[in-house]
């Protein structure tokens, strides 16, 4: 089966380390979360999607993976999932409009929690109209600054079918955890 572009260079800006404990939104059929079980040694990837049948599929995907013990499916929409903190290093979510179309905020504090300080949020999107790329970039790099990230823009435009890619990388700050290294000097 073919990967989709979108997904080979979303985990490419995501650049896992092996050890990394990735959570993706969105998973659909679990093609991305093969790609990462690919990249990752002792590393994890957990993977939400509100459809049982995205994540029967997925499962069925990633069955190996699954039964190792390196990657966990659940049937959770983001606005109802719920982790520890910092159980993150890195979270991404590919074609998942909700992250533009709506008020991201609650959902975004809750990411924020659940990543380590310094953490990697990637949201990218393969617009069926590329002019959109644009309008996506500008929403969700409000949002996501808005909620304390760092955040930069890539685009790209894909070798088959010349359509444009755009993903807003993010960085959570620190500044928290600084704050506590200054305390306990
Ligand atoms: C367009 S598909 C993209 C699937 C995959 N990420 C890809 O790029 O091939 C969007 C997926 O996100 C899921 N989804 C959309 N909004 C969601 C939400 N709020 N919480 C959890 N899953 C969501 C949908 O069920 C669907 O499987």
């Amino acid at each position: 089966m073919s990967v989709p572009e979108r997904l080979t260079w979303t985990v490419d800006i995501l650049d896992p380390d092996p050890g990394d404990r990735v959570l993706e939104i969105g998973c659909g059929r679990g093609v991305a979360v093969a790609l990462l079980c690919g990249r990752l040694t002792t590393g994890t990837v957990t993977a939400i999607d509100r459809s049982r049948t995205a994540v029967e599929a997925a499962r069925q995907r990633n069955g190996e993976c699954v039964a190792a013990g390196r990657a966990v499916l659940r049937v959770a929409a983001l606005g109802e999932a719920d982790f520890p903190d910092r159980s993150f290093d890195k979270v991404f979510a590919v074609n998942v409009n909700h992250f533009w179309v709506r008020s991201p905020e609650k959902e975004l504090t809750a990411v924020r929690r659940w990543l380590t300080p310094g953490g990697i949020l990637c949201l990218s999107w393969e617009p069926p109209d590329t002019r959109r790329a644009g309008e996506i970039a500008e929403a969700v790099t409000a949002a996501v600054t808005s909620q304390g990230f760092e955040a930069e823009v890539r685009t790209a435009t894909t070798a088959e079918g010349k359509r444009g890619l755009v993903c807003v990388r993010a960085q959570a700050a620190c500044r928290l955890l600084k704050r506590t290294e200054a305390t306990d000097s």
